[in-house]
């Protein structure tokens, strides 16, 4: 039987062990020093300080340092805005990323706009979105990068396809539409963006080859939502009564998809280790 299954989790431990060897080989033999991953974790989401907790976690595992800076939740703007200059100007912090989202009486562009772009792991600033809209290499924001390295290291074609992107953050929605659509060997896909404001979703969706779902609702996509065959790639997480589930109803997609990511094991390991790879990128390139 075909294996529907894109395991976001069994490419995620085979990339680390490409990260770890080329972090041995370019780095430690050649003396070098050991690449610093910057994390400003702002106030208590639970749901923060675990991601924030598996990324330090995962450095650990393939020879990246962490530097933790922890403020509370009320800090005012301009200490915030000192501690990124402090992580912009320390030579030992290779990269680096604010975890979101932050609180709302902080500007979360004046914050993005302060990140030196040579540090800004996340690709949020504007000059690393604008290269990565100009095909110009650049940070890739993690989530869309793992998305697109998942499906490229599965061999799954989307050259002339009809993708659907569901949400349209800067963190997924956005840099996704655009990597899918790009004149690359990951790409040439026809895009259609859509969010919580369009019209009659399901007319859209019903005719998808690959749907990226990234809305935040649990199992908003269920399968009478979809045609056969799509391929179905879910960006959601919820932690539900103790069970993590995603943005699709995965038990009625499943019977109807060709491929279809797990929720956990899926995009969420993908991701971690996409930051890893421009953490090890901005090493290489900053020195
Ligand atoms: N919160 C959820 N995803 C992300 C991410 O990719 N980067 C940062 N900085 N915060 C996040």
């Amino acid at each position: 039987m075909l294996n529907k299954l894109l395991n976001g989790r069994k490419l995620s431990i085979k990339i680390k062990s490409e990260i770890f060897e080329k972090i041995k080989n370019e780095i430690l033999n050649k003396k070098k020093r050991v690449p610093n991953l910057g994390i400003i974790l702002i106030g208590n989401n639970k749901s923060s300080i675990l991601y924030v907790n598996n990324k330090i976690k995962e450095c650990k595992n393939v020879g990246i340092k962490s530097t933790l800076i922890k403020l509370p939740r009320n800090i005012e703007e301009n200490v915030l805005l000192e501690k990124i200059h402090f992580m912009n100007e320390n030579p030992i912090i290779d990269g680096f990323i604010i975890q979101l989202p932050i609180e709302k009486h902080i500007n979360k562009n004046k914050i993005i706009l302060t990140i030196n772009p040579k540090k800004d792991v996340d690709g949020f600033h504007p000059e690393n979105i604008g290269k990565m809209i100009l095909g110009m290499d650049c940070f890739y924001p993690a989530t869309a990068l793992g998305i697109i390295t998942l499906l490229k290291r599965n061999n799954i074609k989307i050259k002339g396809k009809y993708t659907v992107v569901i949400g349209r953050s800067l963190i997924v929605g956005r840099p996704i539409s655009i990597l899918m659509s790009r004149d690359n060997c990951i790409g040439n896909s026809t895009v259609t963006l859509i969010h919580s404001k369009t019209i009659d979703i399901e007319f859209y969706t019903k005719k998808a080859d690959i749907i990226i779902v990234a809305v935040g609702i649990p199992k908003f996509i269920t399968g009478k939502m979809i045609k056969k065959g799509a391929i179905v790639i879910d960006v959601g997480i919820h932690n539900i009564s103790n069970k993590i589930i995603g943005d699709v109803d995965f038990k009625s997609v499943y019977k109807k998809a060709s491929y279809i990511t797990p929720v956990p094991g899926g995009i969420g390991p993908m991701t971690i280790v996409m930051l890893l790879k421009n953490t090890l990128k901005a090493a290489l390139n900053n020195r």
